[in-house]
């Protein structure tokens, strides 16, 4: 209990200093800084290499603090209040005199907002006057990170401080919803959006290919293990991992099982960190078992197409 206070008071220290920490969420860790500031959020540009042009989420304790930013309507507030805190962004218009820095939203007049449900997380941004940008804590376009050590493998001494809340519980990063125009998903994340649809009572637009490309984490190459990957396989080469959903008779040692039990949460949780696993047992290319289109499997199969791009 004391190491929490005294890590928490740790954290805040280096954000009033307007440096940027790793922070743990429910769903993938964030490379957080004061969203009022622009030195801390060009600070987080700088450290991913994340294009200017991408901008980023603003974390909030409550919806208190976040009126004081964005106008909300009444889609927000049946979603909020059903769901978050927890694994869902909004886009809500920014108001005229909110105090984000124009980093954070690329001088767009949106922005994205979460309420994320990791308690150590919670009791961090409780303890500060000013929401947290943060992406995830992940050098651009790679792996994003669901452990501290995996942060630090981002990015070694770079970081200053990691707040280490222990293994993400979700392991993929939040749903993003646009409620600015008709309710419209633009990324599959961590809550399953007929659950969504159940809240607001209508099919809502899917649109996580845009053209116009307004969330770059639509961009075709992302969340990349760094090594080919190719999707719907039955049968995987000698020297391919093989990324499996259910257990097998014969396991050989070239199978990682996202779930022995064909559990879609399970293979979301272990996503990432088998990906960074496989990787790092020298492996040069990666096969993965056809995995059912159905709740958080329709997120597990937007990541991995994507890192199929590579
Ligand atoms: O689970 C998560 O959402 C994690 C944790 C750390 O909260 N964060 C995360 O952030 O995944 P990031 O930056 O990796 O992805 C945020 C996505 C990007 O694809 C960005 O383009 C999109 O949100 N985005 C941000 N602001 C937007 C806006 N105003 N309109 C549309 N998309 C936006
Ligand atoms: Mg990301």
């Amino acid at each position: 209990m004391k190491s929490i206070q005294s890590n928490i008071k740790k954290a805040k220290k280096y954000l009033d200093k307007n440096d940027c920490i790793a922070v743990p969420t429910e769903t993938v860790y964030g490379l957080a800084g004061n969203a009022y500031s622009n030195i801390a959020v060009k600070k987080i540009f700088k450290l991913k290499k994340r294009p200017v042009n991408n901008p980023l989420i603003a974390h909030y304790y409550d919806i208190n603090k976040l009126k004081q930013d964005c106008h909300i309507n009444d889609d927000f507030i049946k979603l909020f209040n059903k769901f978050s805190p927890g694994p869902i962004t909004f886009i809500l218009k920014l108001k005229k005199d909110s105090k984000i820095s124009n980093f954070v939203t690329n001088k767009q007049k949106t922005l994205a907002v979460r309420f994320p449900k990791h308690l150590l997380f919670r009791k961090l941004l409780k303890n500060l006057n000013y929401p947290l940008a943060a992406p995830s804590a992940n050098i651009s376009t790679k792996l994003s990170s669901v452990q501290a050590s995996d942060v630090i493998e981002e990015f070694g001494s770079k970081i200053k401080y990691v707040l280490n809340g222990g293994k993400c519980q979700i392991g993929v990063e939040s749903t993003i919803i646009n409620l600015t125009t008709k309710p419209t998903i633009l990324r599959f994340g961590g809550l399953d959006i007929s659950k969504i649809e159940q809240i607001l009572k209508r099919r809502i637009i899917i649109n996580t290919n845009s053209k116009k490309k307004i969330a770059p984490g639509q961009f075709p190459l992302h969340y990349s293990p760094g090594i080919p990957l190719r999707t719907n396989v039955k049968d995987p080469k000698n020297d391919e991992a093989f990324l499996l959903i259910k257990k097998r008779k014969i396991t050989f040692k070239n199978y990682y099982y996202l779930s022995k039990k064909n559990d879609l949460k399970q293979a979301a949780k272990n996503l990432y960190s088998l990906l960074r696993r496989i990787k790092k047992d020298g492996y040069k290319m990666i096969a993965v078992e056809k995995i059912p289109n159905i709740g958080i499997g329709k997120t597990l199969n937007d990541r991995l197409n994507r890192a199929s791009k590579f």
